[in-house]
This record gives C-alpha cells, structure tokens and sequence, in this order.
C-alpha cells in the first residue's frame, strides 16, 4: 500500500490533498492485487486519468501563482504521465494487445505505483521550497542581487503597473521604466538603459505576449534575446501560455502572482 510519507510531502495544503487522493485510488486498485478484474482495472485507470488531470492543472496554476521557474519542463512531464495511463487503457481494453491475467495486474500494480511516487520524488518535492514558503505572507523577501538594475513593465492598466513597479522597488531596482503599448515597449527593450528584465501584459496591445516574445527574441542584438522575459496574465488560457511559452518567454504567471519569491525567481532568470 502506498503512504503520502514525510519526504512526500509538499507543504502545501491543496497539493498534499491531491496526492492523497492520488495515493487513495491507487491503494483501493491494489487492495483488489489479488484479482484479476477487468471493471475494476478500468475504473482505476478512469478514476486516474480524470483526478489525474485535474490535478495537475491545479498543480499547475499553483506553481504560477507561486513563480515557480520549472512550469514547462513540469507541466511536459504531467502530459507524459496522462499519455502513460491512457496508453496501459489502450493496451488492455481497446488494442488489447496485453491479455488481462495475474502476472499483468502484477505489472500494473507496480506501475501505478512508481507512476505517482517517482513523479512526485523526482518533481513535485522540487517545487516545495517555492510553494511552501509562499503561504507565509510575512516570510522575509529576497532581494535583487544586484543594486543596479532596470525593469521595464509594460501593460495598458495603469494599476497593475504600478502596482508592480512599487514590488520591484521594494526589491531594490534602481529604475523601473514603464509603456502602455508593446510598440513603445519594444522601443524602450532597445533603448538606454536596455532592461534588465521585462514584464509584458500577455493581453498586450498592438503584439499580444506571446508576438512581444517573438520579437524580442528574434532581435539580431544577443543582448536583447537574453532579457528575461515575464508575461503576466488577467485569465488563464492554456493555449495562450503554451503558445508564449513556445515564442520564448521565460515564464508566464497570473498578475495576482504572490510575490514571496519574485526577488529570487528575477536573481535566478538573471544567472541563465
Ligand atoms: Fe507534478
Ligand atoms: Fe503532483
């Protein structure tokens, strides 16, 4: 039976509940270990793919909110996981190119359970000291690592500029410049002082994020494709993050982000 043990913690409240349910529907299969019992094989695959899936968009949407810095490569690994279920549901109930019996339940046993355990060793537990300490909203801020260093923000909403701008002051940059539009915005990336880091409204205007991205790094100045790149956005749109994602941006986040890690998610983009 599987046990949501001390190492496999989190430390956040919302995921640890996801992974005892997780754990809960693997350990109600392995109960039965000593079957073979098609209905029962199907239910858990079933049961896997559906919390599965909405877990990890949980998980997901928490680790925005958080800054977590390694969304992508974690959300491909999510994906790979859903492909794995689906395709033991394939190989048993609709290719059937393994035949249900004793040795397979077997295999299948150890499968789920290296499934949800190895994923959550090898990448949940990395994510515990950007989720857990954000639930702390007094927990001492980190600075910018450097005294010198300009932010350029740009978004057509007046307050969530500014909004930003006094948290990166707080952290101790020396200038935050500021654009309604991404076209005055993409002068600015250009100009004096070139910015040490850029945050883009994803809903942005006339280039959207994801274009912003695109041009940005597409620019035939090194310099320039190396800014870290921040897009923030009002909705979640999957689609609209993947595609930002794609076009470069070193991360997308939701503009009620929780800024307890932002002075080490900005120090961290600025060593790569
Ligand atoms: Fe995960
Ligand atoms: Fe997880």
């Amino acid at each position: 039976m599987l046990e949501l043990t001390d190492d496999l913690r989190i430390g956040h409240p919302v995921i640890d509940a996801d992974h005892q349910r997780l754990i809960e529907i693997i350990n109600e299969f392995l109960e039965h270990s000593n079957e073979v019992n098609p209905q029962i094989l199907h239910e858990t695959l079933k049961s896997l793919l559906a919390y599965g899936r909405e877990h990890f968009a949980r998980e997901e949407g928490i680790q925005r909110q958080c800054l977590y810095p390694y969304q992508q490569g974690h959300s491909n690994e999510h994906k790979s996981l859903l492909d794995q279920v689906r395709e033991i549901a394939r190989a048993y109930f609709v290719a059937k190119t393994k035949p249900l019996n004793a040795t397979s339940v077997q295999d299948v046993n150890e499968l789920l359970k290296a499934w949800l355990i190895g994923h959550v060793k090898k990448f949940d537990t990395s994510m515990r000291d950007w989720v857990a300490p954000s639930l702390d909203m007094d927990a001492p801020r980190i600075k910018l690592a450097s005294p010198d260093l300009a932010a350029l923000i740009i978004s057509p909403n007046e307050r969530s500029r500014a909004r930003l701008a006094d948290l990166l002051s707080e952290l101790g940059a020396s200038k935050v410049l500021q654009a309604e539009d991404s076209i005055t915005g993409l002068g600015m990336a250009f100009g004096d002082p070139v910015p040490d880091f850029i945050f883009c409204d994803l809903e942005t205007e006339p280039l959207d994020g994801g274009a912003f991205a695109g041009a940005l790094r597409g620019s035939n100045k090194a310099y320039i494709t190396r800014i870290p790149l921040l897009l923030l956005h009002d909705a979640e749109d999957a689609e609209a993050i993947q595609n930002a994602m794609a076009a470069g941006a070193s991360g997308v986040y939701p503009k009620s982000f929780n800024p307890t890690n932002l002075g080490r998610l900005l120090n961290q983009l600025l060593l790569r």
